[in-house]
């Protein structure tokens, strides 16, 4: 039997569900969401992992940590000297708590404002397409609706070699609420993870170590923006062990001893306060899909969608982090735009070829589109041009002249296939990127661009001049 019937629900108020049923109801249909998340107190949160452990409380101790940081090393460069610097974590923290909970609340009163029935509670798609519902007391209904959305989002993957124990072995939303300091702290997996919370708790005073199990570091990124980063991150402290996997972890009396085999080196012993396990993330479907629903899920357990995001039964769609693609906040927010427009009967589909990718640390590592490796493997022949932060008059004045901007552009039409950058507030410049590669702007599309002086942005200006040999303020390379 039918409780209550819906044009949509949506299971999981994350980033992608969330957004997906604002747009709903904004289409003017009658929207339902659900979501089981509890904090820690036991309370109950909209937002997800990005509002509650992911995206928004790591930017917030990224920033506090990066200005303590920086008071420490840097001031004095300013000429600002002062005594008694002084780390107050438990104010860190509740900053960070207080940043999580205005925006959390801010969801719920998204919610009210767009008439969204907000659900705390777990959702599961039926065999008969309904949704069913259990609230926060066991009490169930079953929820009918003209088209479902599955946005359950995902969860760290453990490692069998390091179990995660709530306290000396954590993953990444442990790693946010560290009460002190550590002294010694292991990271597994220098992903983007594993590099943003590194750089937390380095910057507050931790000796950090990342033992990564890939050969080469962030083969994902440029190669040149990877080893300018590598290098930058050294500079910081950070000790990054590539081509290295975990074998063991002996838990000590009041610390971790970690057993590692690098290639070549052989088997590495070093010793931890604490171990920050943060090796990828996996699909969360768990108890989702009843059997005999019709939605599958592929080998790697990601449920199984077309390019607009239907999944095999043609009124469910499913977003975000448990669909293909990167587990990225912004993905999954405009696949909810998209599905709540298709639904609505509107056209609507997804870029997915100019997805910004940001990863922030100091610097902050920035790309969209393709990598010159990528084109060179692809045939795709191609122009370069690459400005450095240290010929950048903003750059200069914030102190934050390392790194550069570089943008790939096609060799005869100079459409923009790709822009990297490593540097000062690469996450807010690569916008500019982001919305020439929409438009298929050509590289002298932005040459001919005017750009703010004195701004970073004419970082990318010089860039985009540079790929004709035409940068203004810096030596070029010759032509042809
Ligand atoms: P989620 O945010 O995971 O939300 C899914 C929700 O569904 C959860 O609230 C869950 O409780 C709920 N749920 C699951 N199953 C059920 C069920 N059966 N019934 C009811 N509810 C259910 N991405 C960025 O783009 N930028 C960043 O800076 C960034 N930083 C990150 C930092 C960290 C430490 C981490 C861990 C991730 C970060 N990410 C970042 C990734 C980002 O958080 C995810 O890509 C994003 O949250 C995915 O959104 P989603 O809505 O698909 O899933
Ligand atoms: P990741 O995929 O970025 O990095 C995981 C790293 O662990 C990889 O380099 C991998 O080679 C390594 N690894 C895997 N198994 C290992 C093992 N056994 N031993 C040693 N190393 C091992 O995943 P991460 O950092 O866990 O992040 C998960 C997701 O969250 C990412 O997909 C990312 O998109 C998203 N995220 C995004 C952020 C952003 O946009 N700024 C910030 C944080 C997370």
């Amino acid at each position: 039997m039918t409780d209550e019937s819906y044009d949509v629900v949506v299971i999981g108020a994350g980033p992608a569900g969330y957004i997906a049923a604002i747009r709903a109801a904004q289409n003017g249909l009658r929207t339902a969401c659900i979501d089981h998340w509890r904090n820690r107190d036991g309370s109950h949160a909209f937002g997800g992992t990005c509002l509650n452990a992911g995206c928004i409380p790591s930017k917030a101790l990224l920033e506090s940590s990066e200005l303590y940081y920086r008071a420490r090393e840097e001031f004095k460069v300013h000429g600002i000297g002062f005594e008694g610097l002084k780390l107050d974590l438990k104010a860190m923290q509740e900053r960070k708590n207080q940043v999580v909970r205005t925006m959390t609340g801010g969801i719920a009163q998204l919610f009210k404002a767009n008439r969204i029935e907000g659900l705390a509670g777990t959702g599961r798609l039926l065999k008969s397409g309904q949704v069913g519902y259990t609230d926060p007391q066991g009490k169930q209904r079953t929820l009918a609706a003209r088209a479902v959305i599955l946005a359950t989002g995902s969860t760290p993957v453990e490692l069998k070699s390091a179990p995660f124990d709530g306290e000396r072995i954590v993953d990444s939303w442990g790693a946010l609420d560290f009460d002190r300091v550590p002294k010694r702290l292991g990271v597994i997996g220098a992903g983007v993870i594993g590099l943003e919370l590194g750089s937390v708790w380095a910057r507050l005073g931790s000796e950090v170590i990342l033992v990564e199990a890939l050969p080469a570091f962030l083969p994902m990124a440029d190669a040149q923006v990877a080893k300018e980063a590598l290098r930058q991150f050294q500079k910081l402290g950070l000790k990054i062990e590539l081509a290295s996997k975990l074998t063991a972890v002996d838990r000590k009396k009041t610390g971790l001893t970690l057993h590692y085999e690098k290639t070549p080196g052989g088997e590495i012993t070093c010793d931890v306060d604490r171990l920050i396990v943060a090796v990828g993330r996996r699909p969360s479907v768990g108890n989702l899909l009843e059997e005999g629903s019709g939605v599958e899920c592929d080998e790697r357990g990601f449920i199984r969608v077309d390019d607009s995001c239907r999944t095999k039964r043609k009124d469910v769609y499913a977003i975000g982090d448990v669909v293909r693609g990167p587990m990225l906040a912004h993905k999954g927010e405009e696949e909810g735009v998209m599905v709540a427009d298709l639904i609505a009967g509107k056209n609507a589909e997804m870029n997915y070829d100019v997805i910004p990718s940001v990863i922030y640390t100091a610097p902050e590592i920035a790309w969209v589109g393709r990598n010159e490796e990528e084109l060179k493997k692809a045939g795709v022949p191609c122009r370069a041009g690459t400005f450095p932060f240290s010929a950048n008059g903003r750059a200069r004045a914030l102190e934050a002249a390392s790194g550069f901007v570089k943008i790939l552009a096609h060799q005869t039409t100079d459409e923009i296939l790709g822009v990297h950058i490593v540097g000062p507030m690469a996450s807010e410049l690569i916008a500019e990127a982001v919305l020439a590669m929409e438009f298929r702007a050509s590289a002298e599309d932005i040459a001919l661009t005017i750009h703010a002086h004195p701004t970073l942005s004419e970082a990318v200006h010089e860039a985009a001049l540079a790929v004709d040999g035409r940068a203004l303020n810096a030596i070029n390379r010759a032509r042809g």
